[in-house]
């Protein structure tokens, strides 16, 4: 049975202290009987209260005023869900649109049903168009590691816009960011931002073929790292082998520049490196790969990347566009101690706006234009209103304790699920790191793309549907890893977990 939403804010005021929100309760007085007992009324939440607190108060119950009334959410049942005003709207937009999206992920063609309209994200939770609430786990993709419209970040986003939205010039935001990532961040000297994980990653191999003047990239089988020609390959058959173009559009010749091998496999890099190693500019790699699952590697692995990349004089680059800033402020390379050449960042970075970055040892950044001879450009790189975000995102994730806090949550979160499953006698594990989790339907440890089963995506299927019916958020495919944010509370973290462990019962129902 789905947790009462007033039970759950209930619960929510007693963990957060008294409802701060004297509007509200005047509001409830005079309005709260009129709603339904489940009813979540969600404000823009007197915006006044947001500037003065750095911590989200999302946890309580909003009310959100529109000019011509007031618009009121509700978590979905399985008897409620509807999808009707998303449904009309999906069909428009196929009309203007390839697909009826903007990125082929969002069509929820791995997933039952057409996709959701979202119009409003607070904290932890999502609202549909439909008038529906929901635990978000998607969190964007990953950028949103303090929730939706944390008040510091919106704050300061507010501030940035009014002062001018672009000026294509320098500003003074750029040495407040630059100081605070390179301050932090002992793998990096220098950085340069541009506006996206793909742009970051293509300016990456750039300059690694730049430096190296080779052009072979190594890439490992289920790493995703955006849609850079070169990269948009999946291996042939055979150990090691030139990429096969997994989209139209690109010359047989680009990619025929990258070799594809497996991941956590050592015989088939030393293969590939013993074969091609002359003409390799860079192993690119995302060393938390958190695109095709969560296929957590050995350390020993990625070490094994650097000593490779070393001896054959070409350069490591960690993607870390996911793992940046989500498994600690230094990501990846810090977590496993690893110095990269050339590491690319984007989603957290840009706290929510649309920013991506990649940065090195300062001889290898010297290389970029205009100092070096490797050109790269953007007319809204760096631009004003997204650094504000990424600041504001990032002097948070600096405050002592952010990150093991968000691992507790989160391993609390898949220890209850797991210990579920097993109790039940489910296959399924929740493989997870810091803050990121993989819900995946098998027992055992999954370490390459091969080792997935693709018919289990069948599970995912049905579990994303029956978690969207009980007001649970989940990417719409089963290769996608979940995020836990910093404004998820243990009781949105319960009754999610709730609700799953309800969904679970069905989709395992013999
Ligand atoms: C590891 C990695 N690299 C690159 C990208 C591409 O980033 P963007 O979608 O911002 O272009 C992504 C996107 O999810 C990613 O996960």
């Amino acid at each position: 049975m789905a947790v009462e939403i007033n039970d759950r804010a209930a619960l929510q005021k007693d963990e957060n202290g008294p409802m701060p929100d004297l509007v509200f309760r005047v509001w409830c007085l005079v309005f709260g009987g009129a709603l339904p007992l489940t009813t979540v009324c969600i404000s823009a939440k007197n915006i006044h209260n947001r500037q003065r607190q750095s911590t989200p108060k999302h946890q309580t119950p909003y009310t959100k005023h529109y000019l011509c009334g007031m618009k009121k959410y509700s978590y979905p049942t399985p008897d409620t869900f509807t999808r009707t005003r998303s449904g009309e709207l999906f069909e428009t937009a196929k009309t203007y649109f390839p697909g009826g999206v903007h990125s082929p992920v969002r069509a929820f063609k791995s997933v039952q049903g057409p996709p959701i309209f979202f119009e409003k994200g607070v904290g932890s939770h999502i609202y549909d168009v439909d008038g529906q609430a929901f635990v978000d786990f998607c969190c964007s993709w990953g950028p949103l590691i303090l929730g939706h419209c944390p008040p510091t970040v919106v704050d300061r986003v507010q501030q940035a816009v009014a002062e001018g939205m672009s000026f294509g010039t320098p500003t003074p935001f750029d040495n407040q960011i630059g100081k605070l990532v390179l301050d932090n961040h002992r793998y990096i000297d220098m950085i340069r931002f541009v506006s996206s994980g793909t742009e970051a990653v293509m300016s990456a191999i750039r300059l690694a073929r730049g430096v190296t003047k080779r052009n072979k990239i190594i890439k490992f089988e289920g790493c995703y790292h955006g849609h850079v020609d070169a990269l948009l390959v999946k291996a042939g058959s055979g150990l090691v082998t030139f990429g096969i173009s997994t989209s139209a559009g690109i010359p047989e010749s680009f990619a025929k520049e990258t070799i594809v091998v497996p991941l956590a496999d050592p015989e088939a890099l030393a293969a590939a490196m013993k074969e091609y190693a002359g003409d390799v500019a860079a192993i690119i790699v995302e060393p938390i790969p958190a695109n095709n699952g969560l296929l957590l590697q050995d350390r020993s692995f990625l070490q094994l990347l650097r000593r490779q990349a070393d001896e054959h004089g070409c350069m490591l680059i960690f993607d870390e566009v996911i793992s940046g800033f989500r498994v600690g402020f230094e990501g990846a390379a810090g977590h496993y101690n690893i110095q990269p050449d050339i590491i690319t960042f984007g989603k957290i970075i840009g706290g929510g706006m649309p920013v991506g970055a990649y940065a090195a040892s300062r001889t290898i950044m010297e290389h970029v234009a205009p100092v070096g001879p490797v050109y790269q450009a953007g007319t809204l790189s760096a631009n004003p209103v997204a650094m504000a975000a990424g600041i504001a995102t990032l002097t948070e994730l600096l405050q002592p304790g952010f990150y093991e806090a968000l691992e507790t949550k989160t391993k609390g979160f898949t220890q209850r699920l797991q210990s579920f499953c097993d109790h039940k006698g489910y296959e399924m594990t929740f493989p997870s790191i810091g803050s990121i989790f993989w819900p995946t339907f098998s027992n055992q440890r999954m370490m390459r793309s091969d080792d997935i089963d693709g018919a289990k995506m069948e599970l995912f299927k049905k579990m994303h549907l029956e978690c969207l019916k009980r007001g649970v958020y989940f990417g719409p495919s089963g290769y996608e890893v979940g995020f836990v944010s910093a404004a998820h509370t243990q009781a949105d973290l319960n009754f999610a977990a709730s609700m799953m462990e309800e969904s679970l019962d069905l989709v395992f129902v013999v």
